[in-house]
């Protein structure tokens, strides 16, 4: 079934399959779709706000055997090419992919059921990072707030509410961790959580590691979980957003690394709010084997 843009009726919300897509995604979806994967790519895929640029940063000093200087070559957002981003600035992520020699690392937000279908036939690699959907709402808040090109998000009551119905750009967070975690034996997925990166660094580093086929000495490991601590990757000009214009993500409302914790949600949810949660989680995740809201 081919997916096409919609036009939703309130303001002008551009979807597809019913889910919230940028402008610049939804222009030029017919390219993005058409994308070619090869089998030696990897492509990092996460919800909006799970550590997307956190394990960018891994990924890419484990492809530079830990060469912090290779890493300093370009700001994170610009070395792994987005593949549904336009803007800012151009071009659009699948042309510069196309430019890039191999192997190629790439970046996504994409559902499943939104993916190129080139990837599901390339044999290519995924890594994918789930984070607990409570914190995923709260940084999602913060970076509404801060981001000069999404909508205000509104009061914290009203963001809550928006964000359970899943109209927030790139979709549900419950739609979007089921439809993944679901295919993760089909396809070579490595399937990563926030929480545990958190939790031991190292061991999550070395099955990044080892899943991109490399091998590197223990120093160099820990040199790349000093490297991409939250308290270097907040200083690192090259990782914390700030050479990005103010008029695109201001840093005075919400700093883009903001507080890189787990459970910050219990200083937003209302009690009522937690239960309210609580019930459309298991309703939305029923059936599902692994609890991603666990207290930690
Ligand atoms: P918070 O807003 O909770 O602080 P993304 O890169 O997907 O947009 O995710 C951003 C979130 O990841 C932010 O969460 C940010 O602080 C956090 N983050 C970024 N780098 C991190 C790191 N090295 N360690 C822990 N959290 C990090």
């Amino acid at each position: 079934m081919a997916l096409t843009p919609e036009l939703s009726k309130q303001a002008k919300r551009k979807e597809i399959a019913g889910i919230l897509l940028g402008d610049a995604t939804v222009d030029n979806w017919n390219q993005i779709q058409a994308f070619k994967a090869k089998p030696d790519d990897l492509l990092i895929c996460t919800y909006p706000k799970s550590g997307t640029t956190w394990i960018q940063e891994i990924v890419d000093m484990i492809e530079q055997n830990g060469d912090v200087e290779k890493c300093q070559r370009e700001a994170i957002q610009h070395r792994h090419p987005f593949i549904e981003w336009a803007r800012p600035p151009p071009p659009l992520g699948v042309d510069k992919a196309n430019e890039m020699p191999s192997p190629r690392i790439l970046k996504t937000h994409l559902s499943t059921q939104l993916l190129p279908p080139s990837f599901w036939t390339s044999n290519c690699k995924f890594l994918y990072v789930a984070r607990n959907a409570k914190d995923c709402m709260v940084s999602y808040y913060h970076f509404y707030r801060m981001n000069q090109v999404l909508p205000d998000p509104g009061t914290w009551d009203e963001y809550f509410e928006t964000f359970i119905s899943g109209k927030v750009n790139w979709g549900s967070w419950f739609d979007h961790v089921r439809g993944w975690w679901e295919i993760r034996d089909r396809y070579q997925i490595l399937f990563l959580f926030y929480e545990d990166m958190k939790r031991d660094p190292k061991r999550e580093i070395r099955k990044v590691m080892q899943f991109m086929g490399k091998n590197l000495d223990e120093e160099v490991l820990d040199k790349i979980v000093q490297e991409t601590s939250f308290e270097r990757m907040k200083e690192n000009p090259m990782t914390n957003r700030s050479m990005v214009p103010k008029s695109l993500l201001d840093q005075s409302i919400s700093p883009f690394m903001r507080k890189g914790t787990v459970g910050d949600w219990k200083n937003h949810f209302t009690v009522a709010q937690n239960e309210k949660f609580d019930e459309i989680y298991r309703q939305k995740m029923k059936g599902m084997s692994i609890n991603f809201c666990m207290e930690l």
